[in-house]
């Protein structure tokens, strides 16, 4: 029986993967904002009498603040985590201020992951064979990146965010496996392929067009989760490493320069310093 905390997990992959590992008999935590969508998973828990072994914490995951509450909820109800995925995301077509005055996106996208990975490694440390599985897009080029204007005030565009964000989440895993490497924790970032899921974002008509026809023509999740299962079950043995639709990619690729994900790392230092 694991412990599995899965971010973004009350919809698309992240619900049908909590699903399957409850079935399976383990534990789990899944975060999300909407209340009803968490009180639907319990059902479903409840359903198949794994309502004991199931729990969901309401938090809005691009705050800063509420990223922190939820670790020390989810330290406190589990000692040991096996698995963390982060599956969380939140596409905007027009650009948006947290309370905290970041970037929507960079926030939940990037920095609840930064946050949720950094802050379970000691949870994560007690486990035999620890993974933490960020569901992203890995393997865009360095260029994405807008050094100077990380929360995209100028020329805001919601492709342009979410491009940036996969590129930032590859660079975390880079500085993660670094810090963290000689310990027991694999990082592995995985790009499911276009599936079939909420597509959980506020979208304008074109895009939202768009939006209908990868729902309608995307892959069933029970697909896209398939390798993601297989890799969890047995995390490869590298502190990092990358899937594309479960095929592997190279992370000794300059696009995982570790120059650049120091550099990140240190900014995001930086950023989260500002708010305390
Ligand atoms: N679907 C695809 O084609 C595709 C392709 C490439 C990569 N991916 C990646 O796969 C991962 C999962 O995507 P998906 O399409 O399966 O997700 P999805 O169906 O869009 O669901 C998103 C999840 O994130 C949660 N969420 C959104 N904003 C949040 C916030 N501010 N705080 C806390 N939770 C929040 C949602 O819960 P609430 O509704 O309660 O907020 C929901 O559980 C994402 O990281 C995505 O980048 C997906």
């Amino acid at each position: 029986m694991k412990n599995i905390v899965i971010s973004g997990g009350t919809d698309g992959i992240g619900k049908a993967l909590a699903l399957t590992y409850l079935i399976r008999g383990d534990n789990i935590i899944v975060i999300g904002r909407n209340k009803e969508k968490g009180k639907a998973f319990i059902e479903a828990a409840n359903e198949i009498d794994a309502g004991t072994r199931a729990y969901f914490i309401q938090a809005d995951l691009s705050l800063v603040s509420e990223n922190k509450k939820v670790i020390e909820e989810i330290k406190s109800k589990f000692s040991v985590v096996d698995a963390l995925v982060l599956c969380a995301r939140h596409y905007r077509t027009t650009r948006l201020e947290t309370a905290e005055g970041f970037e929507d996106n960079f926030a939940l996208f990037y920095l609840s992951r930064f946050l949720l990975s950094h802050g379970l490694v000691e949870s994560l440390e007690k486990a035999d064979n620890p993974i933490i599985m960020n569901v992203a897009g890995p393997g865009a080029d360095l260029s994405v990146i807008h050094w100077n204007d990380l929360g995209l005030e100028q020329g805001y565009n919601g492709g342009t965010a979410l491009t940036q964000g996969g590129k930032l989440n590859d660079l975390l895993g880079v500085s993660f496996a670094g810090k963290h490497g000689a310990g027991r924790i694999r990082y592995v970032l995985f790009h499911p392929g276009t599936t079939s899921t909420s597509f959980s974002g506020e979208y304008d008509e074109p895009t939202a067009a768009h939006i209908v026809a990868m729902k309608k023509f995307g892959k069933p999740v029970v697909e896209s989760i398939e390798p993601i299962v297989v890799i969890i079950n047995a995390p490869p043995p590298e502190p990092l490493s990358a899937f594309v639709e479960g095929k592997r990619i190279s992370v000794e690729h300059k696009s995982f320069d570790k120059d650049a994900s120091k550099r990140l790392y240190d900014v995001t230092r930086e950023l989260l310093v500002t708010l305390t």
